[in-house]
């Protein structure tokens, strides 16, 4: 078993994503609780942030982790390769490492080269004022004042982070809302929260260009506006890297977005080839990407296989508020004529919410209306407020199981606790709900 990588292994998620940003996030997350400790009678005097200490804390965590996986292909007997891998045609695999190069052949070969930030025209990153996800992961100092183009995942989180950290922030969105794939209702509390927290955050407005000055530059969006920052951060999606992947007639074939094309089994245009992650034009999500490469080596052994459902994968952002969801999306169903009931759970009256004083957010669960007007099959789970990426879970099951809320209710749910929202909710859904319906 042979691994071909150029970097480090662990990839994006490890090194330059999930992991740091999360680290990073939690640190986000410290500073909130102090700075409401006195809510709680704890006095703490002085608040502030050595981010020094917080990026030295982050790579800890990231180097921990990446030994360990290092430690777990040894201890699997996987060969890692230095280099940057081209497949060529029969199954080889060229392996180019500053100016030599060897080449490997296998049964099998899997594409998983990942990607890379978008940027757009006008704005070259430079480490220093234009930065990227890659960048603002590596910065030795908290910037006073950021500009966040793109207001999906990566923006909404690095926006939360850096305001809870002190910097002043604005968000610049082309489409109408943030968080354009979230349920409109998720959507709102994470809109009311931002702007709380002085986040200046303009929706349906286009980034004109930048004139940089002695430290920052001046942003320019809408008709003409604009605003002066220490950095601007640039979360417009990430592109497939696929350039320089496959050399020759190998059958693999790449769209024009630079995605590879792959079948429901991850299989690409030639035998033997496989690719999974973000190669390919599916949610760009680290699970996703794992459950494509389980995909990929069942195939490889001949073992049964059921592709992934994506409709159905679930979906966590990691901001405060969190959001975490699966499924359906209100407005999504009755777009797709699908007749449905929906219940809301709000974290107001959940008792744990309370004593976290956390209670904005809520539990929404869209199921589909029985012709007795009764809710039938949970569509879709949307959660958004105190640590619901850890809370997921009872809702992906019930989505992905087909549960009817009448089935979900039977269960015991722990209390107090902030998961038992989603109990409540789908007890509502069978009209006997405790707080609501
Ligand atoms: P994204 O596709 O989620 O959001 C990009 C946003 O930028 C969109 O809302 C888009 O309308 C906006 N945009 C594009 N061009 C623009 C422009 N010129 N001016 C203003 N707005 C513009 O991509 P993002 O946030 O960069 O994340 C990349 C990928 O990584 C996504 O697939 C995302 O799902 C994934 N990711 C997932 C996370 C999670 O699950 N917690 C965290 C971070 C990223």
């Amino acid at each position: 078993m042979a691994l071909v990588e150029r970097d480090k292994v662990g990839g994006t998620c490890l090194h330059r994503g999930c992991v740091p940003a999360k680290e990073f996030l939690e640190t986000a997350s410290v500073m909130r609780t102090v700075s409401r400790a006195e809510v709680f009678g704890v006095s703490a005097s002085s608040l502030s942030v050595d981010f020094a200490t917080s990026q030295t804390r982050k790579q800890k965590v990231v180097d921990q982790l990446h030994r360990g996986l290092e430690g777990l292909l040894k201890g699997r007997g996987v060969t890692t390769f230095s280099g940057t891998g081209t497949l060529l045609a029969g199954r080889r695999v060229r392996v180019s490492a500053s100016g030599s190069s060897q080449e490997i052949a296998g049964r099998h070969v899997v594409l998983a080269a990942g990607s890379l930030p978008r940027t757009i025209p006008g704005f070259d990153v430079d480490g220093r004022v234009v930065l990227t996800s890659d960048e603002v992961l590596s910065l030795d100092h908290l910037p006073a004042s950021v500009a966040v183009i793109g207001g999906g995942a990566i923006g909404c989180e690095f926006a939360s982070m850096f305001s809870d950290l002190g910097s002043k922030v604005t968000v610049l969105e082309a489409l109408p809302t943030l968080l354009a794939a979230c349920d409109a209702d998720v959507v709102s509390v994470v809109a009311r929260s931002f702007r709380k927290r002085g986040i200046a955050v303009h929706t349906g407005t286009s980034v004109r260009g930048h004139q940089p000055g002695s430290s920052g530059t001046r942003l320019e969006f809408g008709e003409d506006e604009s605003v002066d920052v220490d950095a601007v951060v640039v979360s417009v999606g990430r592109r497939p890297a696929t350039e320089g992947l496959v050399d020759g007639e190998t059958g693999v074939k790449i769209d024009q977005a630079g995605f590879v094309d792959v079948d429901p089994w991850m299989r690409t245009g030639a035998e033997g080839v496989w690719a999974v992650g973000d190669l390919v034009a599916t949610p760009q999500l680290a699970h996703v990407g794992f459950a494509e490469g389980i995909l990929a080596v069942k195939g490889m052994l001949g073992e049964p296989v059921v592709p992934v459902d994506y409709s159905r994968v679930p979906w966590c952002i990691y901001s405060h508020p969190e959001v975490a969801f699966v499924g359906i999306t209100e407005d999504a169903a009755r777009e797709q004529g699908l007749d449905v009931v929906v219940q809301r759970d709000p974290f107001g009256g959940n008792s744990r919410a309370r004593i976290l004083d956390e209670t904005d957010g809520l539990v929404k669960v869209v199921a589909e209306r029985l012709p007795d007007g009764r809710a039938g099959r949970i569509l879709g789970v949307h959660m958004v407020g105190p640590w619901v990426t850890e809370q997921l879970g009872q809702g992906y099951l019930a989505v992905n199981w087909e549960a009817t809320p009448d089935e979900v209710a039977q269960f015991v749910q722990p209390h107090p606790t902030l998961s038992e929202a989603f109990g409540e909710t789908v007890m509502a859904l069978t009209g006997r709900g405790l707080h609501v319906g």
